[in-house]
């Protein structure tokens, strides 16, 4: 690391990068209980009136410290590490989230962590998120089978996500539902309730309470591990499905929801961000007849690789296991079973990422 002060610029080179520090930049994160309140880390001053012809008058380095003194007399250290945690783009981004790592049926072991009680504040939670953020799943073992214990545990990482469908459901065949994961037939491979706004849960978990049939088997789909796939091999499918804006709407009887989104949804920087599959409750636009031919060849690509056996992890959930998995990255189905065979009990909820993201950086300070 190089830094060089000259006319009144700062600039710091660091892994071959070369960055500009303003003094305005700098001076509103001058650290000091003057202008940082201790305890919230909140800042005491209205930034803004910070005078614009601020100045530096000196600038040296020494260890990790950056010492500064301003035009106006003010001078402050920095932590130098902090400072370069911001420059850094991507790390300033994720801050301690693990890069993803993208899978498919080769995938060998699933992560998994091993349920303990009070483990929201100790280092199987940290690994638990890491192991989350890596893959989009982890596998919760032995957690107490009882009725709503689920809730308990998931509101020890953040607050249950509530909807019109309430603050849990049972996920067991049952006499006239509303929704096709309440029969026993087969669930093909979708994302969950991207009619609902401003985006679809983040988070879901499944709580296996009771399974004694032979089939309802779990699928598990890395939907950025098929979306990368199909941007490898099929430019124009993956301009299609990343460009071809849905409407998605659920109905009942007391409530329309309705939203929009690409089945791939990229960010600014054309990372992944979400995708979304629910093709009972999903509707095109009437496009040009060219883009619609484009559109259907894509989605009918898509829908392929979703239910490929190359892409797809299909394992029995135990009673006392919680699935928990992302649900803008991964799609989730089951095998269909037979109800005479016995009981197949799962409890569900959803909980939204800044829950898991706050919670990861907090552990962070403690475990990293
Ligand atoms: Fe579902």
């Amino acid at each position: 690391m190089d830094v060089q002060f000259q006319n009144n610029a700062l600039s710091v080179n660091y892994h071959n990068k070369s960055y500009q520090l303003h003094p305005v930049w700098l001076r509103e994160r001058l650290p000091g209980e003057e202008y940082f309140d201790v305890d919230t880390h909140q800042r005491l001053y209205e930034p803004s009136s910070i005078d614009l012809n601020l100045e530096i008058k000196a600038a040296t380095l020494s260890d990790h410290l950056l010492n500064i003194e301003f035009n106006d007399g003010v001078k402050g250290s920095y932590n130098m590490d902090d400072l370069l945690i911001e420059m850094d783009d991507e790390k300033n981004k994720r801050g301690p989230l693990p890069k993803r790592v993208l899978w498919n049926s080769s995938l060998g072991q699933f992560p998994e962590a091993q349920f303990e009680e009070g483990m929201s504040e100790k280092k199987s939670m940290y690994d638990l998120l890491i192991n989350f953020y890596k893959y989009g799943f982890v596998i919760i073992k032995n957690v107490p089978t009882e009725d709503k214990y689920l809730l308990k545990f998931v509101n020890s990482i953040g607050p249950v996500k509530n909807t019109n469908f309430g603050e849990y459901f049972d996920v067991m065949s049952k006499p006239n539902p509303n929704d096709l994961a309440y029969k026993p037939i087969a669930l093909p491979p979708h994302t969950d309730n991207p009619y609902r706004k401003p985006t679809a849960p983040g988070i879901q978990f499944l709580h296996c309470l009771q399974n004694e049939v032979s089939g309802g088997f779990s699928t598990l789909v890395d939907g950025f591990a098929v979306a990368e796939h199909i941007k490898k091999h099929d430019p124009e499918a993956f301009q299609s499905l990343t460009s071809t804006n849905l409407r998605y709407q659920f109905q009942d009887k007391d409530i329309i929801l309705e939203n929009w989104g690409e089945l791939i949804e990229l960010d600014n920087d054309g990372d992944y961000k979400q995708v979304r599959y629910s093709t009972r409750v999903d509707y095109v636009p009437p496009l040009d007849t060219e883009k619609l031919n484009t559109f259907y060849r894509s989605r009918k690509l898509l829908s392929e690789l979703y239910s490929a056996s190359d892409f797809e992890l299909k394992f029995k959930l135990q009673p006392g296991d919680i699935m928990m998995f992302d649900n803008h990255r991964l799609l989730h189905g089951r095998t269909a079973y037979d109800s005479n065979e016995g009981m197949r009990h799962l409890q569900g909820c959803y909980l939204e990422f800044d829950a898991t993201d706050g919670k990861l950086r907090h552990l962070a300070r403690k475990f990293k």
